[in-house]
């Protein structure tokens, strides 16, 4: 398997890989688990080759500290890899790499898609994500880019960001994955003590009853709930439940049978934050 750290090595490695499927991307902040591995899975069963992207990002990052914190583990990242196949590019570059001059974000006006939710509570989270997102698909130039719906808003940010970019790319969602209890995957649930582990498990519990109840409940009576629920409870703090149109994101006023709806939220398990959703039909 390569392991690549240059663009110039990248640019070697990449060219002449084409076929008649094509290639595919998987970006990554690295410490893989097994929501990275099913999104590398489909890019392989999809694609004649795949790059897969493991970069920190530290203009995403709103608090320097979830940045220093965050798990940085390539060698176990690579081996990981390796096991699902030997054919896969890794490209790990260093920040200078990616940021040549400064490190700093791009501005990106995504048609308000930006500003709720995650945008609001993570001060140009969605610049520094555009930022790299659009660099690696430039670099690396994908038929496919592989994106998991664990980070919904990300998700439909990236495809309104290719199509308004102009970029020619198909940007693929996958499913979530989840912990054998319902916990979501995440590189953030290393840092959880393993008592915090359990109780995390009420996230999604809370989602899936949400759920239910957005059948025959507003949906203002639904996220009420939800919040009554988070307040009962000792270890967790939620920051927002939002139930939204999956598509543009803002907020539902009045339900309707033709719209397709998620609820979303983010809470603090201890000092971590953890994200999560559900389709609500
Ligand atoms: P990271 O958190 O490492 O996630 C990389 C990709 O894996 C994202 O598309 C994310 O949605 C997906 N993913 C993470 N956990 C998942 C799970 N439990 N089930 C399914 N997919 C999952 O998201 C980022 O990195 C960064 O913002 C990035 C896009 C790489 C830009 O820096």
């Amino acid at each position: 398997m390569q392991v690549l750290k240059t663009q110039k090595e990248l640019k070697g490695a990449i060219t002449n890989l084409r076929g008649d499927k094509g290639l595919g991307l998987v970006p990554t902040m690295g410490a893989l688990h097994q929501g990275h591995l099913s999104l590398v899975e489909r890019a392989l069963r999809q694609n004649d080759a795949v790059v897969v992207t493991i970069f920190v990002n530290p203009t995403q990052f709103n608090n320097a500290e979830d940045l220093e914190k965050y798990p940085k583990t390539l060698e176990a990242d690579i081996s990981l890899l390796k096991k699902a196949s030997e054919d896969i590019i890794v490209f790990a570059p260093s920040t200078e790499e990616i940021y040549t001059t400064d490190i700093r974000s791009k501005k990106y006006d995504l048609n308000g898609l930006e500003k709720v939710m995650e945008g609001a509570f993570r001060e140009g989270h969605f610049d520094g994500v555009g930022t790299i997102v659009e660099t690696l698909l430039r670099m690396v130039e994908p038929d496919r880019a592989y994106f998991g719906e664990k980070d919904f808003q990300q998700l439909q940010i990236i495809k309104k960001l290719a199509k308004t970019k102009k970029i020619p790319v198909e940007i693929i969602g996958c499913p979530i994955v989840r912990e054998p209890n319902g916990l979501a995957m995440s590189s953030r649930n290393e840092r959880l003590s393993k008592s915090l582990r359990k109780e995390a498990a009420f996230i999604y519990k809370t989602l899936k009853a949400a759920k239910k109840r957005f059948g025959t409940e507003s949906a203002k009576s639904v996220t009420d709930w939800v919040k009554k629920q988070f307040m009962g409870h000792r270890h967790l703090k939620l920051e927002y439940i939002q139930i939204a149109n999956a598509e543009t994101l803002t907020p539902v006023k009045r339900k309707s049978n033709q719209t397709k709806y998620r609820a979303f939220v983010a809470v603090y398990a201890g000092d971590v934050r953890l994200i999560d959703n559900i389709a609500l039909n």
